[in-house]
């Protein structure tokens, strides 16, 4: 019998369509990274591992896989995975696209809408009892009308990102390495480049993949160029920002405000971040509701099944 192990219980029916396929399903018991060890000892004997984000798949975890020929990551992002040395080894990977685009879109809004409007101070405040009377002045955010905004990477999410931003009166530009005429035709975005973007915009969202080339793409030496009055959202990966300079510019309110579902390093988090009133932090719940994450199990396991049936991979990355 074929042998899947799964990184965590996930939600939805994934681990059953592999059941019903009648593959023998592991699944690490706690909710938590599978060990090191743990995690090679399972790979010695599996025909499939699903993982996710936060499970470092090597040279080394790939060279203890003896038989195993799809790592099914439960993600969009692959970052984790050394994709290059596993393809060497005739190991298919596969990943999440599509399916969480729409929540992790979603989430993106939300964090775009709490920055602009101090919804963090705001809510804060209720619980500290301290609206005590309507005020003039009171947490004056910004507008979002007329606003225009910045994505970088106008890929799935990106486009995603735009189509929820435009109702809201915003113009859109965007950097990608690649000319994207759909989403320039769609959304009347212009491409520009990644410093005309922080420099023009007043929203800055990022929504391209972590890799080599991404890694600190906003830095210490771009960050500055960014206006007064902007906001930053990331639901990408942490790397792509280097953060202690980002954090540098929040104490020194050269920006309006940050909203972050990821970290550089997460989940350890700066302590300086937890300080700052004008960022807004989440645990990088971006695909986190109940109808993706289910999808994303049951893709993963419909891309498990497909290669250990002889199919083809539905997602290869
Ligand atoms: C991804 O899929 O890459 C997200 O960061 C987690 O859902």
């Amino acid at each position: 019998m074929k042998k899947i192990f799964i990184t965590r219980k996930l939600a939805g029916r994934g681990e059953a369509l592999l059941k019903e396929k009648g593959f023998t399903v592991v699944v690490f018991e706690k909710d938590c990274p599978v060990s090191r060890t743990r995690l090679l000892k399972e790979a010695a004997d599996a025909d499939a591992l699903i993982t996710l984000l936060t499970d470092k798949i090597d040279r080394e975890v790939i060279n203890a896989l003896n038989k195993c020929r799809v790592i099914a990551n439960c993600a969009v992002g692959f970052n984790n995975i050394d994709v290059n040395y596993a393809r060497n080894k005739n190991i298919i990977v596969t990943n999440t696209p599509d399916i969480l685009t729409d929540a992790t879109a979603d989430l993106t809004l939300a964090l775009i809408l709490a920055c602009a409007r101090r919804l963090r101070e705001g809510e804060l405040m209720m619980r500290a009892d301290k609206f005590k009377s309507w005020k003039p002045q009171l947490l004056l955010g910004l507008e979002m009308s007329g606003k225009t905004v910045g994505i970088i990477g106008a890929g799935r999410i990106g486009s995603a990102a735009a189509k929820r931003l435009i109702p809201f009166g915003t113009k859109i530009i965007y950097y990608d390495r690649n000319k994207r005429e759909n989403f320039e035709n769609e959304f009347g975005a212009k491409k520009v480049s990644l410093n005309t973007l922080l420099k023009t915009a007043d929203i800055v969202s990022i929504h391209i993949p972590l890799s080599d080339g991404t890694f600190h793409l906003l830095n210490k030496d771009n960050l500055a160029l960014m206006k007064k009055s902007s906001i930053l959202v990331n639901t990408s990966r942490g790397e792509i920002i280097e953060e202690k300079f980002l954090i540098r510019m929040m104490k020194a309110k050269k920006i309006f405000a940050a909203g972050l579902d990821v970290y550089e390093g997460e989940p350890e988090i700066n302590p300086d971040l937890l300080k700052l009133q004008n960022v807004f932090l989440l645990p990088h719940i971006g695909s986190a509701t109940v109808e993706t994450r289910s999808g994303m199990a049951e893709l993963c396991a419909r891309n498990v099944i497909a290669v250990l049936t002889g199919k083809k991979a539905i997602t290869p990355v």
